[in-house]
């Protein structure tokens, strides 16, 4: 497991985690996102698992949560056997008021989002510090190797300041699960996400980014062990 998704003792992303592992129903396809909050959501279905026979199947988004979901015996499946998943649970760096999240935090982003639209329900689960009035923080970028000067040149020009995200226990770039590289993006007050969506969807060279339109609902947890629930309309 990476030193980023090793859990730390978090009250708010336990009850965040804890919370949408209630929706999940016997016989799902599971989408298992990535990240530090996500894995009290993974621990938790390892728990129902174990006391309650609970019998899904999980999808993992990454080679780190593939390794949570082994190490709490959740069966394990994958996109070559079903195109769908019933819901997927992840978490996000920042999300809006209108239901928009960025997401890639851990570079895991380009995966996620696969998962993410295959499923009928995307639930992200997250702390309060997650939430912003706008979308203002740098949008993870996964990219072709290959194409880096020319997609840093494609982002400037549409008002961008990439920047190449370096590895933190290896010399140079952050390698993905894909094979690929990440910039991260400032394009500092994102007033209008979809257009930056659909600006970056347009660069070639330009594998995935974290720009997330889908989110269904958002379980946030509280310092006290609450959780708030927003559902999107
Ligand atoms: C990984 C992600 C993560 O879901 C996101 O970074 C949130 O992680 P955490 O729950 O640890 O804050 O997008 O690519």
């Amino acid at each position: 497991m990476s030193e980023r998704n090793k859990q730390t003792d978090s009250p708010e992303k336990n009850a965040a985690g804890i919370s949408a592992a209630k929706l999940v129903k016997d016989g799902d396809i599971l989408g298992l996102g990535t990240g530090s909050t996500v894995l009290y959501t993974i621990k938790e279905l390892g728990r129902r698992i174990r006391e309650e026979g609970l019998k899904i199947k999980g999808i993992p988004t990454s080679f780190s949560t593939e390794e949570a979901a082994i190490n709490e015996n959740i069966p394990l499946t994958s996109f070559s056997h079903t195109p769908y998943v019933d819901i997927a649970i992840d978490g996000a760096d920042m999300f809006d008021a209108d239901f928009y999240a960025i997401k890639g935090g851990g570079a895991a982003h380009t995966r996620e989002k696969v998962v993410a639209y295959s499923a009928k329900r995307f639930v992200l689960v997250a702390d309060e510090k997650k939430k912003s009035e706008k979308l203002n923080m740098p949008v993870p970028v996964e990219i072709l190797p290959f194409s880096k000067l020319f997609v840093m040149e494609k982002i400037k020009e549409a008002g961008g300041i990439p920047v190449l995200r370096l590895g933190a226990k290896k010399d140079g770039p952050v390698i993905t699960d894909n094979g690929n590289f990440i910039l991260d993006c400032d394009f500092k007050t994102i007033e209008n996400p979809e257009k930056t969506a659909q600006i970056l969807n347009e660069i070639p060279g330009i594998v995935e980014h974290g720009i997330f339109k889908n989110v269904s609902e958002i379980h946030i947890g509280k310092a006290d062990g609450t959780v708030e629930i927003l559902k999107k309309k």
